[in-house]
């Protein structure tokens, strides 16, 4: 603890220095986010994440997450310099989604609308004509289906299938998953459910659709949150990433949050509900970035110049 202490003290000092902002997602190391929030920066949603990063003033922006949300700052803002604590944190989506089998997937669909999830590469997304968050995916398909409009949707299946179930629209999915999502297991959430009558469950849609089925709120990391707060009951079972439960804990003290089950310790998942890339952000890691103002972010121009409009087209629609 006395390390972390000192450690903690020399980022606040280093963020000063450099005259940097940490901007942080849900599901990194609890100090990361409680530092983001003391220093000013931002712990939120990847929606949010982009929006704070590209109207905060600071020159320099350090991002505690994944490689997506590093360059969605640097394509918003060219001109800053983006620090991330790993460039090696990626995705399963983003692994999943190669941008030259995307784009001759996309060629063969010449007739669809092209939206993508945020948790894309710079290139996938300059192929797009659309980027959507978990937050306002359905919102923004709803949107293009009352426009007439086909879709083709990637990478993640189940956020695909569960707007697509809810809007109706005709959406071609793309077949990626979040490796740490496709773990839960909705049998065994039933049976959970049993144990705690009264518990609501909350459900990030990039789950797959029988865990979906259970859910009493399926939304982004800030809207399970959100929803956590506003409602009258004390127990939930949360199936997400469990670095969300330091905040949820935080800010509804007081309630009972409960791990929805995974299946454990199988091939792809060694930790249960926790994204081995998001862990790689840590203290060290992070002093040593503003140490020294390694690991920037680029972003080829011509592809962020593409990528942008895609980025673009969501920040308009939810502003
Ligand atoms: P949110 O946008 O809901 O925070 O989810 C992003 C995500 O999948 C991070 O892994
Ligand atoms: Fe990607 Fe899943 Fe990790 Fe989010 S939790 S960064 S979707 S692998």
């Amino acid at each position: 603890p006395a390390e972390r202490t000192a450690l903690r003290e020399r980022i606040k000092r280093l963020l000063k220095e450099r005259e940097a902002v940490l901007v942080a997602h849900y599901y990194v190391d609890a100090d990361l986010q409680d530092l983001a929030e003391e220093t000013g920066g931002c712990v939120s949603d990847s929606l949010e994440m982009a929006r704070f990063g590209r109207d905060h003033p600071a020159k320099t922006l350090v991002v505690a997450g994944v490689r997506f949300m590093g360059e969605t700052a640097k394509i918003l803002s060219p001109e800053k310099r983006i620090l991330m604590p790993d460039l090696d944190a990626t995705c399963s989506l983003d692994l999943g989604c190669p941008a030259d089998e995307f784009t001759a997937f996309c060629d063969a669909h010449p007739d669809r609308t092209v939206v993508v999830y945020a948790n894309t590469s710079a290139a996938v997304k300059a192929r797009a004509d659309w980027m959507v968050t978990s937050s306002i995916g359905l919102d923004i398909v709803a949107h293009l289906h009352a426009q007439g409009k086909k879709i083709l949707w990637a990478p993640d299946k189940h956020l695909g299938s569960y707007i697509q179930k809810q809007t109706g629209a005709d959406m071609l999915l793309w077949q990626g998953s979040c490796l740490v999502h496709d773990e839960f297991k909705g049998i065994e959430l039933d049976l959970l459910k049993a144990e705690h009558p009264n518990a609501k469950v909350l459900v990030h849609p990039e789950s797959p659709a029988n865990v979906v089925a259970l859910a009493d709120v399926v939304g982004s990391t800030s809207q399970m949150i959100q929803a956590a707060v506003e409602s009258d009951c004390d127990t939930f079972i949360v199936a997400t990433d469990n670095g969300i439960l330091h905040k949820m804990r935080a800010a509804a003290p007081g309630k009972t949050f409960i791990e929805a089950p995974t299946a454990g310790n199988s091939a792809t998942c060694k930790s249960c509900a926790h994204c081995p890339w998001m862990a790689m952000n840590g203290l060290q890691n992070l002093a040593d970035v503003l140490e020294n103002m390694g690991n920037e972010i680029h972003v080829d121009p011509a592809v962020g110049q593409a990528a942008v409009k895609s980025i673009n087209r969501m920040l308009d629609f939810a502003a």
